[in-house]
């Protein structure tokens, strides 16, 4: 089974993903071992590729997988996140390897987990996580890859990484031909750069995946919106997505959206496919992820937080049905689908997406902060431009904010942003408006509207919860015309008595 060969690389995990990914790495040179724990899909994927542009070798046990890569071994890891990854990585441990090897988790994996296996490993073997992003074929053509580890570790995994990324163009920013034409891609710029220590890969992977969720959910809705309220077709709504596609809201989120409206049913060509599936979205943990870690640090990550809601919402499917015929809310209206009421969505998508990444950026300051991580936003939304999930052309607006802006409080700021919103606002106020007094559910947009209109209020009614709270509980509140730090409580039945320091 094993060949003479000297693989410079290894590879555990022989689903979809782990079998791309490996032939990905194939494709560019690089001569890979692969494992996976049932050995007859071992021996079926080799069989399967028998003329890689470099070898594929597959082996048996972990003894003959470890023996078989060159020192320092790099091993990447494709197995469910949790409990399997330390599981790989103890029984990789006991089949030999050494400390300067080099173990790469390329799941989903919890950032905390990535510090805690860093540290637990340290000495035997050297714990590396990379975020890995752009679903099958992404994997096979060329991914956004987002690295965090050990900076030594970077310089062995950073030719094998730079090579199976996507490329985007040096000039536009824009995906070069490779996902979406079923080939491997050489020159270009790769989505791939080394992001941090420890965590900080899996960290920016999550914080991409809580922003896909509120993209899919902002699309959603637009798509209700024109479904409900102007009373389009699935494959008209199809077209007016492929003409969104040619503005600032391309993206591969909005391409495939345009092809999965205009999709028949494959049992009944009359029906529109979309209609036949159940409105009840799953979702494997990693946008609630994003938003808890939003509540424990205190960043309003609203809209993400909503995403994720949205999701809970539409799997209630039973206890909907059965609201649906007790909760009436306004009655159902129709408007006309002119260019005006479809370009105000559009804008509200834009706004409402913009908003999105504002929080995502945000989340990552401050994690940045917490974990001493020194994260380059720019490069970030760089290596998002091409190959992940998320990839839009408006990922360069954000990497053109912060290269010229390096320490930008918040994307709203940025001037072509604020452009943006200035602009769009109107338009979004509308839609939000229409959608809630038509009673069309549209929490995504209203959530990210509520952001942006709180962001940009020098003033908020917190002042009065501070009073309730020292009311009820003496917590204490600070006076606008007393130092920073300064806290105070009054007897507040009868308030005339005199205001006391904390
Ligand atoms: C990616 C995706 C990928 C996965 C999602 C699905 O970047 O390639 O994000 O990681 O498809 O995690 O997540 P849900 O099942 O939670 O929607």
């Amino acid at each position: 089974m094993m060949t003479s060969a000297n693989p410079c690389v290894g590879l555990i995990g022989l689903a979809v993903m782990g079998k791309n990914l490996a032939l990905n790495i194939a494709d560019h040179g690089f001569e890979i071992a692969v494992f996976n724990r049932t050995t007859a899909v071992t021996d079926e994927f080799i069989a399967e590729n028998p003329h890689t542009p470099a070898k594929l070798t597959g082996c048996h046990t972990l003894k003959e997988f470890v023996d078989a890569i060159a020192k320092p071994r790099v091993i990447i890891v494709l197995v469910k996140a949790g409990p399997a990854v330390d599981s790989i990585v103890e029984q990789l441990l006991a089949a030999g390897l050494d400390p300067q090897d080099i173990v790469v988790d390329a799941g989903n994996s919890l950032w905390t987990d990535t510090i805690r296996r860093e540290k637990d490993y340290s000495g035997k073997l050297k714990f590396f996580g990379s975020g890995v992003s752009g679903g099958e074929l992404g994997a096979r053509f060329g991914p956004s890859l987002m690295p965090g580890g050990d900076p030594d570790s970077w310089k062995h995994l950073e030719p094998i990484w730079k090579a199976i990324a996507a490329k985007v163009d040096a000039r536009t920013g824009e995906p070069l031909a490779g996902a979406s034409a079923g080939k491997p891609v050489t020159g270009g710029v790769p989505c791939t750069a080394y992001l941090g220590p420890n965590g900080a890969g899996h960290y920016v992977k999550m914080v991409h995946n809580g922003i896909e969720y509120v993209d899919m959910q902002l699309i959603s809705e637009a798509y209700l919106l024109l479904r409900s309220l102007l009373g389009l077709r699935p494959d008209e709504i199809s077209q007016i997505f492929s003409q969104w596609n040619k503005t600032e809201l391309n993206s591969y989120l909005i391409e495939i959206t345009a092809d999965v409206l205009q999709q028949k049913d494959p049992r009944n060509k009359k029906k529109f496919l979309v209609d036949v599936i159940v409105d009840s979205a799953g979702q494997k943990g990693t946008g609630k992820w994003t938003s808890t870690n939003s509540l424990d640090m205190g960043v309003p990550a609203n809209s993400i937080a909503e995403a994720v809601f949205a999701r809970c919402m539409s799997a209630l499917k039973s206890e909907r049905v059965a609201a649906s015929k007790k909760l009436k809310g306004p009655l159902a209206r129709k408007l006309r689908a002119g260019k005006p009421i479809i370009e105000a969505i559009r804008q509200a998508l834009y706004c409402s997406k913009i908003c999105a990444y504002a929080q995502g950026f945000q989340l990552m300051r401050e994690a940045q902060n917490q974990y001493h991580w020194k994260l380059d936003f720019g490069t970030i939304a760089s290596i998002w431009r091409g190959g992940c999930i998320i990839r839009a052309k408006f990922l360069q607006k954000i990497t053109d904010a912060y290269q010229a802006d390096p320490k930008l409080v918040n994307l709203l700021l940025d001037p072509y942003f604020r452009k943006q919103v200035r602009t769009g606002q109107e338009d979004w106020r509308k839609v939000v408006s229409l959608a809630a007094t038509t009673g069309v559910p549209a929490p995504a947009f209203m959530s990210a509207l509520a952001y942006f209109d709180s962001y940009r209020s020098a003033v908020l009614p917190a002042s009065l919860i501070q009073a309730q709270r020292d009311y009820f509980g003496a917590h204490t509140y600070q006076r606008v015309d007393a130092p920073d730090g300064q806290f105070f409580h009054v007897d507040w039945p009868a308030a005339d008595r005199p205001e006391v320091k904390a």
